[in-house]
């Protein structure tokens, strides 16, 4: 039996198409007899009426509209904008994702150079899945400390080596995902904050190149940049970039957490025609990255790929990728000792990595997380007898140094993050990057949108998140009893009996 309290929707969408037809009776007439300006309310009411009618009698796409019309019209509004009322009004602290207000809250402030103390306790869970860092009870001197210094190509000996004193990076984001001005914000940023920022898989990086600072080339699946036709190697496009002096090392990105086995894709709503030139793709169509690299068809090809790039770059070249089969990857290292060819860093990119767009799919439901990820990767390399043979990189959600430094522990001798450097130059996770509406002008190539995003004072920012990233590292390390990154493993963790 109905209950006398539930809204019958039939009833009220009737009261209401009604309603409007009889407000343009009464405007009219008003306007009329009693003074012209009710007929502005006549035209609006008018209008309604030809909206209503369409949506009852001529549109076919929608059942809703055609049943209830204007009145499911006002429900598509606000389901549309239920999310933003969500965030600001109903959601708590801890319940918004991929970050929460919490997260949020502490790289906004730390980006904005503001104490991100808190007190009372902390709001995060403390149930059997957290895994937690464990203190020393004999915490060493701040000043006893060493410096941390990560040298990528000296396992090769080669003479561009690429040293990094910070153990966070910029990852890749693209020109394409990232407007120009958020790309220079952040390459300005980097070069300030002595940081290394990687371009992505965007083609020539020529928004990169001109704040001057360290870069890593990413080469994904479709060479944007470096091409020929079929996403084939062009050897002399990459011999040229990696002669310029700001192009420190090489990525050959194999796959990412947010999307494994699926190329990049850059949807045609972002597609300018400075973008699809510099990536040499046409306009008015979504551009999907093949799923993998032409000349890297099995493990052997892809050590032998990896070897080539590193002789023709003449730099410290690495590979990224989201963990799949455990096998396969242990194969490639298998690979690698046959041809006694390494990389010079293998990044692991958790399957919680962010991207500007991907299929939904791919982003909830494939690949590896990265805390169980690390452990294998850096299992296998270990028991092989090839960990010293390159650097370890990792990333997936590690803006803040708690978990950089669980990262770090399970293997990882940098960090990468692309949405921690997102937040802090003021990205407040609209989920829009891959509609070109980002309200920020963080992600979408909407000059009026970009409008409000200063270079100089995001750039600042960015400064501002890495001192104040690197103070906790500084505190963490010495109260985790170490004197230096290098000694991070995982009796430094707590990990509950299910890891
Ligand atoms: C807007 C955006 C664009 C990205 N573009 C690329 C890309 O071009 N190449 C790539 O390998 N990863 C790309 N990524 C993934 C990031 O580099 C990174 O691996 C992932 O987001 C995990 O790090 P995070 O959790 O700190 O964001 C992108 C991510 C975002 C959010």
């Amino acid at each position: 039996m109905e209950s006398p309290l539930s809204v019958n929707l039939e009833k009220v969408s009737h009261i209401f198409n009604n309603a409007v037809y009889l407000l343009l009776i009464v405007f009219f007439l008003l306007g009329n007899f009693v003074s012209f300006y009710f007929h502005f309310l006549t035209v609006t009411a008018f209008m309604l009426v030809l909206i209503n009618v369409y949506y009852l009698y001529i549109q076919k796409q929608h059942a809703l509209l055609s049943n209830f019309g204007l009145l499911a019209q006002i429900r598509y509004m606000v389901e549309s904008i239920g999310p933003e009322f969500r965030q600001y009004l109903f959601m708590s602290d801890t319940e918004e994702k991929p970050f929460n207000r919490i997260e949020r809250s502490e790289i906004y402030r730390k980006a904005k150079n503001v104490d991100s103390s808190a007190a009372f306790g902390s709001q995060l869970s403390f149930g059997p899945n957290e895994i937690k860092l464990r203190h020393s009870m004999y915490p060493v001197h701040k000043e006893d400390l060493k410096p941390f210094s990560v040298r990528f190509g000296e396992e090769r000996n080669i003479s561009n080596l690429h040293i990094i004193k910070k153990p966070i990076m910029i990852s890749a984001m693209s020109y394409g995902a990232l407007g120009s001005k958020t790309v220079r914000a952040l390459a300005r940023g980097a070069r300030k904050a002595g940081i290394t920022m990687n371009t992505g898989e965007g083609g020539y990086p020529k928004y990169h190149l001109m704040e001057n600072c360290d870069l890593v080339f990413q080469m994904g699946t479709a060479k944007f940049g470096v091409r020929k036709e079929n996403a084939v190697l062009d050897e002399e496009k990459l011999s040229e970039l990696a002669a310029k002096d700001q192009i420190k090392m090489i990525e050959i990105k194999m796959s990412q957490g947010a999307k494994p086995g699926k190329g990049g894709l850059l949807p045609k709503e972002k597609i300018t025609k400075e973008i699809s030139e510099l990536r040499g793709v046409p306009m008015g169509q979504d551009v999907v990255s093949p799923p993998f690299h032409t000349e890297c068809t099995s493990a052997a090809e892809t050590v032998k790929f990896i070897r080539r790039v590193q002789e023709i770059a003449g730099l410290p070249v690495g590979i990224k990728m989201c963990l799949g089969r455990p096998d396969e990857f242990s194969e490639l290292v298998h690979q690698m000792k046959t041809q006694d060819n390494y990389p010079d860093y293998i990044v692991i990119d958790g399957a919680e990595g962010g991207t500007g767009a991907a299929p939904k799919p791919f982003m909830d439901d494939v690949g590896v997380p990265l805390y169980a990820a690390l452990p294998i990767v850096q299992k296998i390399l270990t028991e092989e007898g090839v960990r010293d043979k390159l650097k370890l990189l990792s990333s997936g959600k590690l803006i803040n140094a708690g978990r950089q430094f669980v990262a770090m522990s399970l293997g990882a001798d940098s960090i990468y993050t692309a949405r921690g450097f997102m937040l802090a130059i003021g990205c407040i996770q609209a989920l829009q990057c891959n509609t070109n509406t980002c309200p920020v002008g963080i992600t979408t190539q909407d000059k009026k949108l970009q409008h409000g995003l200063d270079i100089e004072e995001k750039s600042d920012r960015v400064v501002n998140y890495i001192n104040n990233l690197w103070h906790d590292h500084e505190e963490m390390l010495a109260s985790l009893g170490k004197k230096s990154h290098s000694q991070l493993d995982r009796n430094n963790l707590y990990i509950p009996a299910q890891f």
